[in-house]
């Protein structure tokens, strides 16, 4: 047989029969077949090696080695397919403990807010909302707090510096606002008595930061405008606002105080343990607040009360200070 036929057919049989080879056993019959060192077909291509001319020797033998290699390296690389383990759903271990899907909360102060709302809109309160920039009309005149008073100092306000007054131009000067209170003129200048408003939201002070004081903090704001609104129901809603949040061991304090924009004012204080602790202020709405919004005071009267939300939330929820609720700490946000 011409040698050339002889190694092209080798090499084609032993190629086929190795990728048709489906199991270790099968490829090991292969194996003994084309590349058994006894017997077998690569003993019968060295026969021919040994029958060619001795001038053609080298280069034929050199061509035996090149299919010898190139088979031995397709049986390899078969070999090592059918050793791989077949990938299978029964090779994922059921018994291993899973991944947990991390699921978000709301933070302690918006689900305090949620509370809020639902605790007193039974009372027949409805949400109103204001903007967190205000004028100065809204945060202090409107509210009859005269231009020298010194809850207008620059000093106890963030003023904020507006394009107008970057450019030299007159300046209606805003600041974040100290109180939700701007909320209730806000609503007046639009509504007409009887009212029965809330407004929660974040206020801003430069107050030196502590354990029960921020920069910034949320209060609830309330206004009750009508016929024959007085300081009894202001007293009741408070007292059964504090007690359905915090339960009924929760003591109610009122001591008089004074605000420009209620008369007679009053201060809020909750029981703690031993201590008081102040969570806003309240009275009936003056006179003149009333007139700024062109209302009768004759006619209507009102109360109104701003209460501190994290105050609250700290007494229910045991939580000493403040800062607890700026920091994105998640190992307290994670405990509500
Ligand atoms: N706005 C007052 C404060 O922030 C609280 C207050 C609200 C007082 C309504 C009276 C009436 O201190």
């Amino acid at each position: 047989m011409d040698h050339a036929i002889a190694f092209q057919d080798y090499e084609a049989s032993a190629l086929a029969a190795i990728a048709a080879a489906k199991s270790a056993a099968e490829i090991e019959e292969v194996r003994i077949e084309f590349l058994g060192k006894k017997k077998g077909r690569l003993k019968d291509l060295q026969a021919v090696v040994g029958q060619v001319s001795a001038d053609l020797r080298p280069a034929v033998g050199k061509l035996f080695n090149e299919v010898r290699d190139k088979v031995t390296a397709a049986l390899e690389a078969q070999q090592a397919l059918l050793r791989k383990p077949k990938k299978s759903l029964t090779a994922i271990d059921i018994s291993l403990p899973g991944q947990p899907v991390l699921l978000g909360k709301r933070h302690p102060l918006a689900q305090t807010m949620e509370d809020f709302k639902d605790i007193i809109g039974r009372f027949g309160f409805i949400v109103a909302d204001g903007p967190e920039i205000e004028d100065e009309y809204h945060n202090f005149k409107a509210l009859n707090i005269p231009e020298d008073h010194p809850a207008r100092d620059p000093l106890e306000n963030f003023y904020l510096a507006t394009a107008s007054y970057a450019a030299g131009g007159p300046v209606t000067p805003r600041l974040l606002r100290s109180q939700t209170s701007t909320v209730q003129i806000r609503v007046m200048e639009k509504q007409q008595p009887p009212i029965r408003i809330v407004s929660l939201g974040r206020v801003y002070r430069p107050d030196t930061i502590d354990a029960t004081h921020s920069c910034m903090f949320h209060q609830m704001e309330g206004l009750m405008v009508g016929e024959h609104v007085t300081m009894a129901q202001l007293k009741t809603v408070l007292r059964l606002f504090a007690t359905t949040y915090l339960g009924q061991d929760v003591t109610i304090r009122f001591r008089p105080s004074f605000f420009p924009f209620t008369e007679p004012s009053v201060e809020v204080d909750m029981s703690w343990g031993k201590d008081w602790l102040e969570i806003g202020g309240a009275g009936m709405i003056d006179p003149n607040v009333l007139r700024a919004v062109g209302y009768d005071p004759e006619k209507v009267s009102g109360f109104a009360f701003g209460l501190g939300i994290e105050r609250f939330c700290m007494r229910r929820h045991q939580i000493r200070d403040i800062r607890r609720f700026y920091e994105n700490d998640l190992r307290f946000l994670s405990q509500f």
